[in-house]
Parts: structure tokens; sequence; C-alpha cells
């Protein structure tokens, strides 16, 4: 006889990239997808989390898995966390008013984009869950100032400066596509702020916003200045250095985000798993560790907790399930990756998160030519 269920045909990330691509323009896809010149990093990022091994452990109880962790004070379910992406109603036209109540449902934490194309006050009024703030520091530091004090007063629970952009790393295929927001979508954070960029004749438009606004000669001062302005945790995304790392300590950042920009920023540089390792060992415990970049399924999750991260983000896997069902596919997205992690602690011998140690985790042994 027939089997009556439909056959799940989308069940990992890369089906759900798969369907987003089909419904995506090229200009968005393109966007979303790329890395910066060669993506080289792009490629690495994947690549290192395949490199390694995990040597579970057997005969271990796991008939019960707790998966939950408290980040700043914010208990979530499951260590996986919605990292901040541009322009998400690029994806889908209810954009981060679906993925953040997506987010919300499932519980975990979700990270509003400075640059997203809805305002950071709908956001927070559309969605109960808990949600951090991503910050651009531009040069006009009035306005960096009352995005600070806009985000503290509709409830975010923390400030996720990002550190590795004084200009936007180039992204070959929307320099090709000129990449621009379509009719009728706009910078919901910063309207103030987008009269009068420079329009290039050619090539992105956010790579031109972004070289006349943003505050390029941003350094650890600022950091502190930052500081002085708000009562809300700072986590400073873009630390790929244990020096850098330490040195975020001692601006008093209450965290750090291993991530290289998903790969579009400087192509070269390494991945983020790869260097993961040394930053938690330098910070010691002395800050919160998240890590991003790759993660496509549980067990990278599994491999970014034993190597040093007390939690990860995703970016583009969001965005694969916005773009493909709306706020159903982000649940989806986020539930396929919160149910892969409980199957691989099971697999591995790890009841907790507190069980997933170093050791189980090693480099592949390069194979042998045959
Ligand atoms: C924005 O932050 C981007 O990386 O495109």
């Amino acid at each position: 006889m027939q089997d009556p269920r439909p056959a799940p045909s989308l069940l990992t990330i890369d089906d759900f990239e798969r369907a987003a691509r089909a419904r995506l323009s090229r200009m968005a896809y393109d966007y979303y997808r790329s890395g910066a010149d060669e993506g080289r990093t792009l490629r690495e990022n994947r690549r290192a989390f395949r490199r390694l091994e995990i040597h579970y452990r057997v005969l271990v109880d796991v008939a019960e898995r707790d998966m939950s962790t408290t980040l700043l004070g914010t208990t979530v379910p499951f260590p996986i966390l919605v990292a901040p992406t541009a322009y998400q109603r690029l994806a889908h036209p209810d954009g981060e008013l679906a993925s953040s109540r997506a987010t919300s449902e499932l519980g975990t934490i979700f990270t509003l984009s400075t640059l997203s194309t809805t305002s950071l006050e709908a956001v927070a009024e559309a969605s109960p869950g808990p949600k951090w703030f991503q910050l651009y520091v531009h040069k006009d530091r009035g306005l960096t100032r009352s995005l600070v004090e806009r985000a503290e007063a509709a409830g975010y629970r923390a400030l996720m400066l990002t550190v590795d952009t004084p200009l936007l790393g180039r992204r070959i295929a929307d320099v090709r596509n000129g990449f621009a927001l379509p009719e009728g979508l706009v910078m919901a954070n910063l309207l103030d702020a987008t009269a009068g960029v420079p329009v290039a004749e050619r090539g992105s438009l956010l790579a031109a916003y972004v070289a006349s606004r943003h505050d390029a000669s941003l350094t650890w001062r600022d950091v502190e200045w930052l500081g002085s302005l708000t009562r809300l945790p700072i986590l400073l995304k873009g630390i790929i250095r244990p020096d850098d790392a330490v040195r975020a300590l001692s601006c008093g950042a209450a965290g750090v985000i291993v991530s290289n920009h998903g790969a579009r920023q400087l192509d070269g540089s390494p991945a983020t798993i790869e260097v993961l390792p040394a930053v938690a060992d330098a910070v010691a415990g002395r800050c919160l560790v998240l890590m991003d970049g790759g993660v496509r399924w549980g067990t990278d999750v599994l491999k970014a907790l034993a190597l040093g991260a007390r939690a990860v983000l995703v970016g583009r896997p969001v965005l694969w399930g916005l773009a493909a069902l709306g706020v159903e596919g982000v649940a989806r997205v986020l539930a396929a990756l919160r149910d892969e992690l409980s199957i691989a602690m099971a697999l591995a011998g790890c009841p907790t998160l507190a069980s997933i140690d170093r050791d189980l985790v090693r480099r592949a042994r390069p194979a042998r030519p045959t």
C-alpha cells in the first residue's frame, strides 16, 4: 500500500537553500549567498567543520538530554541563536517580523541588524521573545547614540557591535548586479541617514552606504565610549584573534562572537571553527564566547560547543527558511538544527551541554593517497 504521508522535501538546511534559491530574485539570492572576493573563506567556513571528527562515547545514559543554557541572564532551550542579517524583506514580504516571531516561538534569541527593513520598534512589538540589537557605528555619533537609546527603550537585551566592517568587503556578484534595495524597501532604522548617500553609477549600493556613513576610524576607545552610553551588555562580533578577544574583555565587553561576517569581509581570513579554541582559551571563561560561520548541521553545533563556544548563531540558514516558507520556514530551520543537535548529543554520549568537552572533537587525519 502506498504511504499516504507526503515525503518530507525540506529536511536539511541545504534543502531550504535550494527552495529559497528557486523563489528569490537573482540579486537577492546573490546578496545573501556571496562571500567576499573569490569566496575562499566562504568555502573554508564549511570545509573546516567537515575536517573535524566526533569521537563519541558509548554507554552513557542519554535518555534525557538538556540543551538549555543561560546567556547574559537569558535562558534559551537550545544553544542556537539567530545572527543579524540585513534586509530580510528581500527574502520575504514579512521579513524581520516573520523571522523574529518564529524565533520567539522556538524560545531562542533573535538578533536584529541595524540594516533591517523593519524598524527595531516594530520588531520588538511583533515578537515577545528575547532580542539583541546589532550595531554599526556611524560617523554621525548622534545617530549611533540614538540607535542605542532606541534599542534600549524597545527592550533589546544586549548590543552586538560589529567590529569587522570599517568598509564593506567586495562581493563580486553584488557589484556586477548593481545591488540595491528594490522600490518599497528601506533601511527602516536609518531613514534620516540614507538621504544623500552618493549613488555609485555601478556597483553595490550597500558598499556605497557603508563607505560614506560607517565610521572607519573606529577603535578600542570607541568600545569604551559605547559602554558609557548604555547599561546593556556589549558583545563584539567579528573577533578571530585571541589577543583581540582579551582586549575586548579589558574594554568591558561582556562577550565576543568569533565570526568572519559569514566570510563576507576579508577573503583569506580563517574559518571561524579553526580559530575558536584559541579565542576560548585566551578568555578562559571570563566572558561569553559565541561563534558563527558555516553552521549547517546539528553536528556542527556540537563541534563548536566542544571547541569552546557557549552557543552558535546562524544567519544564512534563517534567510533560506524565510525565503522558502516565511515564518514557518524559519521555525522549521531552527527546529531542524535543534533536533539534529539533540540526536548528535545522544549519539555522542552527551546528556548535557556541559558534557560536550574538547576531547570529543579531533581533526581528521588527512586521507592516505591510494
Ligand atoms: C551586511 O552587514 C552585509 O554583510 O551585507
